[in-house]
């Protein structure tokens, strides 16, 4: 049943959500369908569709109270908008409908868990969160919240844990037909932890265990949590917040944690291994589904909460979703390349084989702004090259750079002349693993992002720029020399309906 609320929400996405022209959005990068996007909710499956929540505030470009705005995809790449699916409507929800997850219920629904909030001022008069899990259910594009609700709260905290700070339920079935929920929260040292529930029918929930704990390791609070099985390990993802820097594989403030390990029923989660989940500017929240192909698919923000303000003036829609991205884990780490849909839109191949490098070239056909372009560079000559630069979304006085420098065996990502007018962080290196010189480097593009997948998904690193759309030259550049191999597709969505 529709609120006032979500009614009043889903009027004026109606209403001024058309107003905003296609070539405004990104090709293929989900955007709000108005206003404010963060984090993807509810990323999964129903009745054989891919359904994709997200938080949502439509009424202006800045964060506010948080809705689920809704879309479905047959390709994870064309977006077809649905009505805002959630509002905060209800005295347990009033200050928001946080992140959640979805999952279809024996009885042929769909069931939305997420976090509701609730402001209220504490005994210094300072406002304050109450965070609890509640469901709704509904048909795919109707929901109703339960009369029971919250079906998580306090009482079912282990001991020390917050209730300030407890949210973001990822929710699946287990074969056995078991509902499970991975939800972060707050312990007593002020860090994160991850606790699993359980339910038979996703509606009656129980405490399980603490999967793991952040002991002040990796940040502080760990958000937006997801858990599963992959490639004979298990993966545990969360985000956390106030993050120190660590060398390279960690930067400052909201991070991404992939921690990998085995899973036992008895024994718990054993982590084995921690890296970063992607090493550029903008990536967080991300969730993942099990396609029904039993691909592990993953999909984030592709932004940072710190550079939250830096937008184009006036926008009418602010955050994008990354590329979804196919997961697997290999020597321990774990590996991401776009998803395979991508290749059908891939028009007017251009090939460049064996060419060498030395000072800034250009190539012919290789320009544009919505593309997909593998570049190899590998030593030539005497002088092997000490760096290489690609620059993209140039003109005469913009430009994005990614450099490789192979014996520090860094890549850096550097947007500090895309046009952005604010002082905030436009660069960021990462240590890729040394290949004798030789990298391959695989650059997606749509109108406002670069995402780039090293080395076949070793690393990714994404960056949300907003160069203007005519800057689309693309120069190669060697200190030293270098040979290079240049594969470009451009990427065409034009006429194609969802
Ligand atoms: C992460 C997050 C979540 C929360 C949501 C609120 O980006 O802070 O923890 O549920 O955003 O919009």
């Amino acid at each position: 049943m529709s609120s006032d609320v979500l009614q009043k929400a889903r009027d004026f996405e109606a209403q001024y959500g058309p107003h905003i022209p296609d070539r405004e959005r990104p090709a293929f990068h989900a955007t709000p369908t108005i206003g404010w996007m963060n984090d993807p909710n509810g990323f999964s499956f129903y009745k054989g569709e891919c359904h994709l929540f997200y938080q949502y505030h439509p009424y202006s470009n800045v964060w506010g109270p948080m809705h689920w705005g809704h879309l479905k995809t047959r390709d994870f790449l064309r977006w077809e908008r649905l009505p805002a699916a959630l509002a905060p409507d209800q005295d347990y929800d009033a200050s928001g409908c946080f992140s959640g997850g979805a999952a279809e219920l024996p009885d042929g629904r769909q069931l939305l868990m997420y976090t509701g909030v609730r402001r209220s001022h504490n005994a210094d008069g300072f406002l304050q969160d109450v965070q609890t899990q509640c469901v709704a259910v509904g048909d795919g594009v109707n929901y109703e919240k339960w009369g029971g609700n919250p079906v998580l709260d306090a009482k079912d905290l282990p001991e020390g844990g917050s209730t300030i700070d407890f949210r973001d339920p990822k929710i699946w079935r287990d074969k056995d037909g078991t509902f499970y929920a991975v939800i972060g929260n707050r312990t007593a040292d002020g860090s994160g932890s991850i606790l699993m529930y359980r339910s038979r029918d996703g509606f009656k929930w129980e405490f399980v265990r603490t999967l793991d704990r952040c002991c002040n390791q990796y940040g502080k609070m760990w958000e937006c949590p997801d858990f599963f099985p992959l490639d004979g390990k298990q993966v545990l993802l969360t985000s956390p917040q106030d993050m120190k820097p660590v060398g390279l594989e960690f930067h400052a403030g909201n991070g991404t944690l992939c921690l990998i390990g085995d899973y036992d029923t008895e024994k718990g989660f054993t982590r084995q291994s921690a890296q970063a989940i992607d090493y550029g500017l903008d990536f967080y929240a991300p969730q993942t589904l099990e396609a029904p192909d039993g691909r592990r698919i993953m999909i984030a923000w592709m932004q940072n909460w710190d550079t939250v303000n830096a937008k184009p003036h006036h926008c009418r829609w602010f955050g994008q979703m990354s590329l979804p991205r196919e997961l697997s884990v290999r020597d321990g780490r774990l590996i991401q390349n776009p998803v395979r849909e991508l290749e059908a839109y891939r028009v007017r191949r251009v090939v460049h084989q064996n060419i060498p490098v030395c000072g800034e070239i250009n190539l012919p056909g290789v320009q544009g702004r919505v593309l997909d372009m593998t570049v190899t560079v590998r030593p030539t000559g005497p002088e092997r090259y000490r760096w290489f630069r690609i620059r993209v979304a140039k003109d005469g006085e913009h430009e994005t750079i990614i450099r490789y420098r192979p014996d520090q065996g860094t890549v850096k990502l550097d947007r500090i002349r895309s046009g952005l007018p604010r002082d905030i962080v436009h660069t960021r290196s990462f240590l890729v693993r040394p290949r004798d010189g030789e990298i391959k480097l695989r650059i997606v593009l749509d109108r406002y992002s670069l995402e780039v997948f090293v080395n076949d998904g070793e690393q990714a690193a994404s960056a949300v720029i907003y160069t203007r759309q005519e800057t689309d030259a693309i120069t190669f550049e060697a200190g030293g020399s270098a040979m290079v191999d240049v594969e470009k597709f451009d990427l065409d969505f034009v006429g194609q309906e969802a």
